[in-house]
């Protein structure tokens, strides 16, 4: 049976303003948003403070066994949780963002929580951000979005985003742990970062937040009445 809700994938570099997009047109839809980025965050911090051994299969399995993520969907203000805690603000920190890429290239941690968001996917209509939406987790989405932005303003983007929180970086330190997280995003063997045929490229370089809003909707409106 066909599925009748209504998916759409919005994958891309780090930074580059996916879930800012995603949240607005989820706001808009009235769908549910989903930062699947949250997600690999969540499992990195819950690794660093049980200082679980990343080369260690069987440990990676029992931690992955202790481990609940929810969200509060349908809020102003989206918040993740890790095991009943609000971690929304400690996953953006460097500590985490540091280690997210290596996590995030783990199999059974990409198994976990590929499955984990499908299931979220099921029959509610949603906007989910990340790098392998479009290609693994829903190929099968209505609408993809590959979204796009040159480094200096991704750059920018993060350094504003963290000088806000008080945390002090310099801009040189955010290029190179996007230069890295690319990288690695993009190479490793699970699911890399690599942009679905059928997605539509969106560089939001130059756009402003209301103008990315208007093409996603737009391109919605195509494929809906194409229905
Ligand atoms: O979107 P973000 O920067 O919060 O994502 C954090 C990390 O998680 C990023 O380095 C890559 C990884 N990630 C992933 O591998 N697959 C996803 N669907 C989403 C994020």
């Amino acid at each position: 049976m066909e599925r009748e809700n209504f998916i759409i994938a919005i994958d891309g570099f780090s930074s580059c303003g996916k879930s800012t997009v995603a949240k607005a047109v989820a706001n808009k839809l009235q769908f549910v948003f989903i930062d699947s980025g949250a997600m690999y965050r969540a499992v990195t911090l819950y690794f660093l403070r049980h200082q679980v051994d990343l080369t260690d299969t069987a440990e990676i399995n029992a931690a992955l066994q202790h481990i609940h993520i929810d969200f509060t969907p349908h809020t102003d203000k989206v918040c993740i949780f890790l095991n009943g805690e609000d971690v929304s603000e400690e996953i953006r920190m460097m500590h985490v963002s540091e280690k997210v890429s290596e996590v995030s290239a783990i199999k059974e941690v990409r198994h976990a929580l590929v499955k984990h968001q499908q299931d979220l996917g099921k029959r509610r209509d949603i906007v989910m951000d990340g790098r392998d939406i479009g290609t693994t987790v829903f190929p099968d989405a209505n609408l993809k979005i590959f979204m796009t932005a040159s480094p200096d303003v991704r750059a920018q983007r993060r350094l504003t985003e963290l000088l806000a929180k008080g945390e002090l970086v310099s801009i040189e330190e955010i290029r190179q742990n996007l230069a890295h997280r690319d990288y690695l995003d993009s190479t490793r063997e699970e699911s890399p970062l690599r942009q679905a045929e059928d997605a539509i490229v969106l560089d939001n370089s130059n756009l402003t937040q209301e103008q990315q809003l208007q093409i996603v909707l737009q391109e919605y409106e195509k494929r809906k009445s194409g229905y």
